[in-house]
């Protein structure tokens, strides 16, 4: 279990994370026989990203995930032989099959696509998987000048099995690709879902990755791009309709955005990957260390999946995210803190794995989470009349290999369809699991990740205080930890 390899206050137990080794994005987020499963790029040798396995782990409940071996390896000789990368895992007829991008060793950003089928289907835990020697797609279509093609999703939409492959082109318009896939084996390109050219989609990048898509009812989609080789990289959300198009070879999709935005409004998530369920969508991003490369060495490890989020929107077409209910099983007791309108809280000690709910109301409340010593704190600050949760983090600099160290702290705007008055409430629910920060403010509205690694002698407590004569706050506070089900 992820939680028995802890081994140091800063080590996420609940998350989900390699051991040892590198990992970046989740893959094929997938349910089977009553398990979830999750893949996510994995070096085992190592914490750099290199030769790029897919990890596995698997879950009964979104709360305790166990570890299982490797599902796929690099195939010397084949299409993958120098990495499985990116792609998702579908039912195919009983079968469970991972769709995903192999890269051999002269590849420059064009990946083929693969296959690997669950050699035994009957098995819950999908322990063991088996890749086709060859591609089902060797590679983009002619006449687009593609230079950037990877990362499958496959989808159904109107009784059809289609995929969106992510894509760069030659002039540095991104785009994600569509397929009709209705066998996996026989792909054809079916045009282009949607391109930066497109007034509603001018993000900074020149491709477009991972990209992943899930109906959010009502009629209505949302598409999710990684933003590739912006500074910083950043995740967008579309909402809007898919659009049946007539082609030359037949019928296609176009999608229409209706309302776009970021995913995560922190620093630290990237490459999210979707599962499509029947009632609701799941996704997991991916959090990359915000520390120097001899502290990554030091730990063996590096890169972890944020928590399991429910996402959906809301009616004005907005995306709603938030962690998913079942987490509330990982709160490990009775609450450290109940308290309703109160004025000043603390010092609560806190341990290293925690939840806060906190709802600030007639002004703003600043809340500390952990202090150096020195005057310094890790604290939310929470503005009702501003509709605004300001992270600061001076102490604790994020540090990204090869990049300046970063004090700024973290703005987190709240967007209320209308405005806020200064009467109103805020709230916020934060987990920490070591290193991991994820904040949750307004109704779902905003959701952020942050890396941040506290040190030995740094003390981790809760002290909450009303900053005006009107303001008030209600707190809960829980140790997280994942319960035995002995
Ligand atoms: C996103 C990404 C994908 C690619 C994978 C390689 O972080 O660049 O586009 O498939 O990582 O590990």
């Amino acid at each position: 279990m992820t939680r028995s390899r802890a081994t140091r206050p800063e080590d996420p137990r609940l998350h989900v994370r390699p051991p040892s080794g590198w990992a970046n994005d989740p893959n094929g987020p997938f349910r089977w026989r009553g398990r979830y499963h999750l893949f996510y790029q994995h070096n085992p040798a190592g914490p750099v990203h290199e030769n790029i396995h897919w990890g596995h782990a698997s879950s009964p409940d979104l709360v305790g995930w166990e570890h299982h071996r490797v599902a796929l390896a690099p195939t010397p000789g084949g299409p993958d032989s120098a990495g499985c990368w990116s792609g998702c895992v579908v039912d195919d007829g009983g079968t469970p099959t991972a769709v995903y991008t192999g890269v051999d060793e002269r590849h420059e950003g064009l990946g083929t696509i693969c296959l690997a089928r669950a050699a035994d289907p009957a098995d819950q835990l999908l322990l063991d998987w088996e890749p086709l020697p060859l591609p089902v797609l060797e590679g983009p279509p002619d006449g687009l000048d593609v230079v950037m093609f990877r990362d499958p999703f496959v989808f159904r939409h109107g009784g059809r099995r289609w995929a969106l492959v992510g894509a760069g082109h030659a002039d540095g318009t991104p785009s994600v690709l569509l397929y009709d896939c209705q066998d996996l084996s026989d792909w054809r390109f079916a045009g282009v879902l949607l391109d930066g050219r497109h007034p509603d989609a001018r993000f900074p990048a020149t491709g477009w990755e991972c990209p992943q898509l899930f109906h959010a009812g009502r009629g209505e989609w949302v598409l999710v791009l990684s933003l590739w080789d912006g500074d910083p990289l950043r995740v967008v959300w579309l909402s809007g309709e898919l659009r049946p198009v007539d082609g030359a070879d037949g019928p296609g999709l176009t999608f229409g955005p209706r309302r776009s935005g970021p995913l995560d409004l922190g620093r630290d998530c990237y490459a999210p990957a979707v599962l499509q369920q029947e009632e609701r969508a799941l996704l997991w991003g991916w959090s990359w260390e915000a520390r120097g490369q001899r502290e990554v060495d030091e730990a063996g490890w590096a890169g972890v999946l944020t928590l399991p989020r429910e996402v959906a929107t809301h009616p004005d077409g907005a995306l709603r995210s938030a962690p998913a209910p079942e987490l509330v099983a990982l709160r490990a007791g009775a609450p450290l803190v109940v308290r309703e309108g109160a004025t000043e809280l603390g010092p609560v000690p806190l341990p290293s794995a925690y939840e806060v709910a906190l709802t600030a109301r007639g002004g703003p409340v600043l809340a500390e989470l952990a202090g150096d010593g020195a005057g310094r704190s890790l604290a939310l600050r929470l503005d009702p009349a501003a509709g605004e949760v300001v992270f600061t983090r001076d102490g604790w600099p994020r540090q990204r290999p090869g990049a300046e160290a970063d004090f700024g702290p973290l703005r987190i705007p709240v967007p209320y369809p209308g405005p806020v008055s200064e009467a109103g409430a805020l709230a916020v629910r934060v987990w920490v699991d070591g290193s991991v920060i994820e904040i949750l403010a307004g109704d779902g509205r905003a959701m952020a990740t942050e890396r941040i690694y506290l040190r030995p002698d740094d003390h981790r407590a809760l002290v909450v205080r009303a900053q005006s004569p009107a303001a008030s706050f209600s707190a809960r506070c829980w140790e997280l930890g994942v319960p035995d089900r002995g």
